[in-house]
């Protein structure tokens, strides 16, 4: 199936290009980036992140869609939804992400591209709810979250499995919204 590309007023979300793993793997090796997830990624752990990316919108014409800026950056990071790979009480679901490459923080990017994938999981997928989660301390995607409209459900907060039950970034706090 061919991946579908959603349009914003500044922002083209679409499949992803060959040229787009160089600068991915620079923001996943970029502390500013990395600092509120669970580390940095290798070239090798960005690549392989980036083909499974690449290979499920392939498969199933949505997943985190590449950002470009219209005239602008040609890779600017990712927005889009995923189903997370671990069981929670909130599982299965489908989750809105985003990742930025610093310098593109701060223009209301993430926010703008994160509403125009909420429409499409709710309006073109018709899924019945979508859900968001972050490590307590990311502000910035907590942000994101909150702008867009998810709602906080403060006994969804878990310890995130992938994480060593004494890793500081463990904690995690759950969003999420239902379809109007
Ligand atoms: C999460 C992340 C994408 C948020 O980036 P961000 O720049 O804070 O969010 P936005 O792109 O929506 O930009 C919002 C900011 O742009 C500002 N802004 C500037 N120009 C703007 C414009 N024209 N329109 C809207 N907002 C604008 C807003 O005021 C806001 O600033 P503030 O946060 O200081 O109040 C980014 O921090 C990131 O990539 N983090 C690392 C990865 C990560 O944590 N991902 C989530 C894991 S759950």
């Amino acid at each position: 199936m061919a991946g579908s590309t959603l349009i914003t007023e500044r922002l083209i979300l679409r499949p992803w290009y060959a040229e787009d793993y160089a600068p991915f793997a620079a923001l996943n090796a970029d502390p500013r980036v990395t600092a509120t997830l669970a580390g940095n990624l290798t070239r090798d752990e960005s690549d392989a992140f980036a083909d499974r990316i690449a290979t499920h919108i392939d498969e199933h014409g949505w997943g985190l869609w590449a950002i470009e800026i219209k005239e602008g950056a040609p890779f600017i990071g990712y927005a889009g939804l995923s189903r997370p790979r671990f069981d929670a009480p909130f599982t299965p679901c489908v989750e809105i992400g985003w990742r930025l490459a610093f310098e593109h923080w701060r223009h209301g990017y993430a926010t703008e591209a994160a509403r125009a994938v909420l429409d499409f999981g709710f309006n073109v997928l018709r899924l019945p709810e979508i859900v968001s989660f972050t490590t307590i301390g990311n502000t910035r995607s907590r942000k994101v979250m909150e702008r867009i409209g998810l709602v906080r459900d403060p006994a969804g907060d878990f310890d995130h499995p992938s994480l060593s039950p004494d890793h500081p970034l463990r904690p995690h706090v759950l969003y999420r919204k239902g379809r109007l």
